[in-house]
């Protein structure tokens, strides 16, 4: 059997600088532990609209078709800001997205003993937080027809339009179900059923997939209430499934639980592909961060994490998926901190670079 295949793009900002990071990992595994991976790269948002005009050339959405996952540094930046919606940096990761299909987007936000102090909200809140956001990834207000900015009555409209069908809606209910059967088995479906059509139909699907579940107990909320409960009391959650537009708001506010958006991996799945392994990208949570681009700042966390989602649930090795989560958790614990992580106690201030350095030496400790 051939090497398993990545296809690596940095993207813009900090991208570049945290994938590097990556790298070394991705280096580690190949050498240490007999997992050698195939991996090309090529561009994405602003860095492809440098080079050819257009956020993702249609050669890279090629290769992004014909590998076993993909993996997403980040996209953006304010030399972009003024181009046209059309070839804007984030259409490229949305293209990805939608053209691989990925519907199933998972967003942990667990929070780390040694971060436990860094969260806006109280440690005994936030300690052992663990739960797993699964946002719908490819419809809804995102991409539902129709769009656009119109002439109307002799003014201008804007318009978006939330829809979903029940397919969509089943589809990412039984990954969200999935998911829940390998934890703790609760899963909390958000929507806005009371004010919404798309969410009374988003409730029933739920309801109807939930059949296949019994072992599962299913709550239903209002996604604002849901917004509410996440500061309240988190750790009432275990899966949370929700549609792209409240889970794109959602996993930022559960992000800010964990201590800093630096540390939030994600994986984006889709379908099996005839290899069994299904369609798939990894990427950091955060954005580019273009105020911090380039001088060594970036925590790298979340990207070498979002490697460990790969190795999960792309290549089947949840072993080695934990080796390296347990490795970056002792880093933390050792104090070695990117600035995003600095608090007045202290902490071994530490570049990009160390960072990944750090992990490295402590995955060389696990063996
Ligand atoms: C995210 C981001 C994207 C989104 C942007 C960059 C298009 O906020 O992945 O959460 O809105 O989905
Ligand atoms: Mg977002």
């Amino acid at each position: 059997m051939s090497n398993p295949s990545l296809l690596i793009l940095a993207g813009d900002g900090i991208g570049p600088e945290v994938m590097a990071e990556v790298k070394k990992i991705i280096d580690w595994f190949g050498d240490r532990r007999g997992l050698v991976f195939e991996v090309e790269e090529d561009l994405v948002g602003g860095a492809a609209y440098d080079a050819h005009g257009v956020p993702l050339a249609d050669e890279t959405m090629a290769r992004a078709q014909a590998v076993d996952a993909v993996l997403l540094g980040a996209v953006g930046g304010p030399a972009y800001d003024g181009l046209d919606f059309s070839v804007k940096p984030e259409r490229g990761l949305l293209r990805l997205r939608k053209e691989m299909d990925l519907f199933a987007n998972l967003r942990p936000a667990q929070c780390f003993d040694a971060l436990a102090d860094f969260s806006s909200l109280r440690r005994e809140v936030v300690a052992g937080l663990d739960i797993m956001i699964v946002r719908e990834l490819t419809s809804g207000v995102y991409f539902g027809e129709p769009r656009g900015i119109f002439e109307e009555g002799g003014e201008r409209v804007g318009l978006n339009t939330q829809r979903y069908t029940e397919s969509e809606v089943a589809r990412v209910a039984r990954a969200a179900f999935e998911l829940a059967m390998k934890r703790d088995r609760r899963l909390c479906s958000m929507e806005k059923a009371n004010v919404m059509e798309s969410g009374i139909l988003w409730r029933e699907v739920v309801e109807e997939v939930a059949a296949d579940y019994p072992e599962v107990a299913l709550s239903h909320m209002y996604a604002d209430n849901g917004g509410m409960q996440l500061v309240r009391n988190p750790k009432q959650f275990d899966v949370i499934v929700t549609d792209n537009l409240f889970g794109d708001l959602l996993s930022d506010v559960a992000a800010m639980l964990t201590g800093s958006l630096g540390m939030l991996p994600s994986a984006s799945l889709g379908a099996p592909m005839e290899n069994g392994r299904p369609r798939a990208l990894y990427e950091p949570v955060h954005g580019s961060a273009p105020d911090i681009a380039g001088q060594g700042k970036a925590n790298p966390c979340a990207c070498i994490l979002s490697f460990a989602m790969a190795l999960r649930y792309s290549f089947d090795q949840g072993e080695e998926a934990r080796r390296l989560e347990r490795a970056v958790e002792q880093v933390l614990a050792d104090g070695v901190r990117t600035p995003d992580l600095m608090q007045a106690e202290g902490g071994r201030p530490a570049s990009t670079a160390e960072m990944g350095d750090a992990i490295v030496a402590a995955l060389e400790a696990s063996r």
